[in-house]
């Protein structure tokens, strides 16, 4: 469908052309003095140097060419040279009309379908998810349904940190505590047993603890460098390990991500992608692209419009390990090969921006991607604690991401019981954990990315204001008042929207009508935090309404139909946005 605001803007365009201006000047924005008008041109301001008359003639001139407007119910010039302007009802009802019965409410498929690769979550084998997880995830999956919705092709990938030194320390340890196992036998050549040595709680002690001594004993740390090695060049027992090792880091990371409800087509990880290092070092030499530099590989990734140091992007180090960038350049080459990705986006945190920055351009230049691919890295800023400070435990730890996740659901039961009395102990667990997750998502994506945010469970459990919870207990009333309205025998389809009858309904109208600019824009620019701007407008237009107007106990049932249409539509288009959000909305609460 064509834009609410372009088919407004179109109007207006005719309206200059017909004045005999620039149709360009037509453009129309919302209204900055909504208890003015509801949309605004200020095109006869701009036109005024031009045409060298006054704004306020040739505003005049274009509303008088639309005294007739099918669009506009009122079009008035004002001093010194504003169109303020005002929607017709029927106008704004056949839009929300077409939009309802509209594929998608509207949205237009994209001009290319793209196929877009978002990398996120990179949790890394054997450590625990924490706090510093959580943006990734959340903002990652949002991004890959928001692309998805706008009808791309995506796929998210996990891109586990699943090799390196980290493997190394964690074999290191296990040959400590359990030097019988086979898997340490080099004269071993039998099947390894196919039950890991270790539950997932030891493992996850066994790492920090490992990584610990490594730091204060150089013998512990070398033997590490070595096991790594090894590991690398394919020792079999610690392959066998290795597999065991991430078999039961994955299992417990998949439901820990399922908690949050977020979910990866590919569980790829960083040593898919080893085999294609030396071809990809080779490659990067023949181009003449890297050269010796202190002992290291290093590749020159200075441009000359560059207004801060850009350092050279090492690929290898002067021992000839591969290091994080060259992992990621083997990755780009490999979702180029494989997955014939146009565009590629990261997330991490912003601190990771020189990293990506570097990758892409050694990319580009060693022709790893064509021209056209679009490389993006979003970097997000901190989560901090009410201190301004980054989140940490109460004694001041990191703090795992399934302790959070259970103190915002504690928080969230404790508030459904003390509202619903008549709630089963096992329905208000349910419910908690629902909205507990609106309230930890919301509270991240309703923010820019970029930006630093405040965990405050107390304003991201709140009911009231801009939380995810809000939204929710929205879509609740609505589904509450539809399922009032059928009890009492109403129809639910073939209801016929109306005519606005007054300026909430209208309002709500309206912001309806935005929805697929919304989504493309989001889409356009991977911002989920444009989504939840809108869903609190819609929210907050949807509550002014339904205050102003008895629904159930109207009589006439065509106008009482046409109400639950657009109490259908509103809670249709709230939870779609809240599923590309990546939450849920329950049926009561
Ligand atoms: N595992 C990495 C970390 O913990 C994040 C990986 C991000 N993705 C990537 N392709 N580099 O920092």
């Amino acid at each position: 469908m064509v834009k609410f605001l372009d088919l407004i803007s179109g109007e207006m365009k005719r309206g200059f052309s017909l004045a005999g201006y620039d149709e360009d000047l037509g453009k129309v924005t919302l209204s900055n003095r909504p208890d003015l008008c509801e949309y605004q041109c200020n095109g006869a301001m701009a036109g005024a140097k031009k045409y060298h008359k006054a704004p306020i003639a040739i505003a005049g001139e274009v509303a008088q060419q639309l005294a007739d407007s099918e669009v506009f119910e009122d079009v008035s010039a004002v001093a010194p040279g504003f169109l303020n302007l005002k929607l017709k009802d029927s106008f704004v009802r056949d839009y929300v009309a077409q939009m309802a019965e509209a594929e998608k409410f509207g949205l237009n498929p994209p001009e290319k379908e793209k196929t877009i690769v978002v990398d996120y979550g990179g949790p890394n084998v054997a450590k625990p998810l924490h706090v510093g997880h959580l943006r990734s995830a959340v903002i990652g999956e949002s991004i890959k349904r928001i692309c998805r919705y706008n009808g791309h092709r995506v796929i998210g990938d996990v891109h586990l940190g699943d090799w390196g030194l980290q493997m190394g320390l964690i074999i290191t340890e296990l040959k400590e505590r359990k030097p019988e196992l086979v898997y340490f036998d080099e004269t071993f050549d039998g099947e390894y047993p196919a039950e890991a040595p270790f539950t997932v709680s030891e493992l996850e002690e066994i790492y920090p603890t490992a990584s610990g001594k490594s730091k204060e004993d150089p013998a512990y740390k070398e033997a590490a460098l070595q096991a790594t090695l090894e590991l690398q060049r394919g020792r079999k027992g610690y392959r066998a390990l290795w597999k065991h090792i991430i078999d039961v880091s994955v299992a417990d990371l998949k439901k820990n991500y399922a908690e949050l409800n977020v979910e990866f087509d590919l569980w790829k990880g960083e040593s898919d992608v080893d085999p294609l290092i030396p071809g990809l070092v080779e490659r990067l030499k023949e181009q003449g692209l890297a050269h010796e530099s202190e002992g290291a590989l290093v590749v020159d990734v200075r441009e000359e419009t560059d207004t801060k140091e850009i350092p050279p992007c090492i690929i290898l180090k002067s021992d000839g390990a591969a290091l994080y960038a060259t992992t990621d350049l083997a990755t780009i080459q490999d979702r180029m090969e494989n997955l014939h990705a146009d565009e590629l986006i990261y997330l991490t945190d912003k601190r990771q921006e020189m990293h990506f920055l570097q990758v892409f351009r050694v990319a580009r230049k060693a022709g790893l991607v064509k021209p056209e691919t679009r490389l993006r890295h979003i970097g997000f800023g901190t989560m901090n604690g009410k201190d301004g400070k980054p989140f940490k435990t109460r004694e001041g730890g990191v703090m795992r991401l399934e302790y959070l996740v259970r103190d915002i659901d504690e928080e969230m039961y404790r508030k459904v019981v003390e509202s619903r009395q008549d709630i089963s102990e096992e329905e208000a667990r349910k419910t908690a954990k629902i909205i507990g997750l609106s309230a930890l998502k919301y509270g991240d994506l309703s923010n820019q990315a970029s930006k630093d945010y405040i965990f405050d469970i107390d304003r991201f459990t709140s009911f009231e204001g801009d939380t995810g919870p809000y939204i929710l207990y929205t879509i609740v009333r609505i589904k509450s008042i539809l399922n009032r309205y059928r009890e009492m025998g109403g129809q639910l389809s073939g209801l016929a929207f109306r005519d606005p009858e007054n300026a909430p309904q209208k309002d709500l109208m309206m912001q309806l009508a935005g929805f697929n600019a919304m989504m493309e824009n989001a889409g356009q620019e991977a911002a989920p935090h444009k989504v939840c701007a809108y869903i609190y407008d819609l929210a907050n237009a949807f509550n002014k309404f339904y205050h102003e107007t008895k629904i159930i106990s109207e009589e006439d049932r065509e106008r009482k139909g046409s109400w639950i249409a657009l109490l259908i539509l509103t809670r249709d288009v709230l939870e779609t946005c809240i599923d590309v959000l990546g939450f849920s909305a329950p049926d009561r609460m």
